[in-house]
């Protein structure tokens, strides 16, 4: 066995679904604030577009980096967002998102070498850092600073150890966005450096910033594409999570690399799926933009309702639907405070803890009616105060 599968971690949230769906099974009614997933459906032209392609098109093997026109589609959306020139050559579709970050990281890690990642920060990235035998070397978002990144936070932490930085944002848990003065800080430093550090963006949630005037993706500013690795994908933007459809773009000295990882784990991605991630991508119909704001609404009521509960304190979060809620005060650890919701109030949310940070928080999400938020929000009120 491989000693360092036992460095590998599970994710909570899957475990909070799976418990959550026990409790549905046994006749307990679940609100969901766990898993980050929108609960809307996927465009009707999506849908219809893969079922045209189940039925017409052809159902062998694609292209293990995707087919031709998916990537000529993601290329064409970063020139018209960006103005960056893409070659289709230099982007992976994959099964999700969640591949790239293996496929980056582990690319990039050699022994012992050092890979900066926010705290808290989605766990899939320590588990896969650790995983490969890299060390994971943490940046604080703090939340004095409403969980914003803090440019110097970074650039002390960088050392000629230093392989990867990776960057999310908006960020799971906290909603955070990187403001532009930040992140031109940090690629200027970066890129500067007299050795190569390469930089992952993970930009899943690029579609759902509330603020008009805050960067969406790193291409914006960079003027080095040669150690940008750019992750995306429609699981949370066309609310595909269960679709599994991401993509990453990667630099020429490692895309060749980047197809390896892809012919020898997935092959390629379902072609019905990548018939219906063009449509989706060429089409939008401003099904983003209505997405955005549905959660915007949803975030504020929640954000509002959170902070009338005695205990509980939370920022208004710059995007994605996620709320880092501050649960110090109620005296209760955070794994108990996600038991109390669960178990006694029926509401699902996750224990800040797999994020990194310690104790204090629980992340909740806005992937719920209105209604429902409303209700939980009651429920949580009615114990606490
Ligand atoms: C920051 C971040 N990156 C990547 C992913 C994985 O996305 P996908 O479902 O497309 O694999 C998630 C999912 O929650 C996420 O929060």
């Amino acid at each position: 066995m491989n000693k360092n599968i036992h460095f590998m971690e599970n994710e909570n949230a899957f475990k909070v679904l799976s418990r959550a769906q026990k409790l549905e099974k046994q006749g307990g009614k679940i609100i969901n604030l766990g898993i980050g997933q929108p609960d809307l459906n996927p465009p009707k032209y999506v849908i219809e577009e893969a079922i045209n392609a189940l039925k017409n098109e052809n159902h062998g093997y694609s292209n293990a980096k995707g087919m031709l026109k998916l990537r000529e589609t993601i290329s064409n959306e970063y020139q018209s967002l960006y103005k960056q020139n893409i070659d289709p050559d230099n982007i992976i579709v994959s099964p999700g998102a969640k591949p790239i970050i293996y496929m980056a990281i582990s690319m990039l890690s050699e022994y012992n070498c050092e890979i900066l990642l926010s705290n808290p920060s989605f766990p899939i990235y320590s588990s896969v850092i650790k995983y490969c035998g890299a060390r994971p070397v943490y940046y604080n978002l703090k939340e004095e600073n409403n969980f914003d990144l803090i440019a110097d936070d970074i650039i002390e932490k960088i050392t000629d150890k230093t392989k990867l930085v990776i960057l999310n944002s908006p960020c799971n848990p906290t909603g955070s966005v990187i403001k532009t003065k930040e992140l031109k800080k940090l690629l200027n430093f970066i890129e500067n450096l007299p050795y190569k550090v390469f930089i992952l963006s993970d930009e899943i949630y690029s579609k759902i910033i509330f603020n008009p005037n805050i960067p969406t993706s790193v291409l914006q500013y960079s003027n080095n594409l040669e150690n940008l690795i750019i992750i995306n994908g429609l699981s949370k933007s066309f609310s595909m999570t269960g679709w599994r459809i991401g993509w990453g773009l990667f630099p020429h000295c490692l895309i060749n690399n980047a197809e390896k990882y892809a012919v020898n784990i997935f092959s390629c991605v379902n072609n019905f799926t990548q018939f219906a991630a063009i449509s989706a991508l060429v089409k939008d119909f401003n099904y983003t933009e209505n997405l955005k704001n549905i959660f915007n609404s949803r975030v504020s009521l929640m954000v509002k309702g959170i902070n009338q509960i005695n205990g509980f304190q939370c920022k208004h979060p710059s995007g994605s639907f996620y709320c880092f809620v501050n649960i110090k005060n109620t005296n209760l650890s955070s794994s108990e405070v996600q038991n109390i919701l669960l178990e006694q109030l029926g509401i699902a949310t996750i224990d800040g803890n797999d994020f990194g940070s310690d104790n204090n928080y629980i992340r909740v999400s806005s992937c719920t009616s209105k209604e429902n938020i409303k209700i939980a929000l009651e429920k949580i009120g009615n114990y606490f105060n």
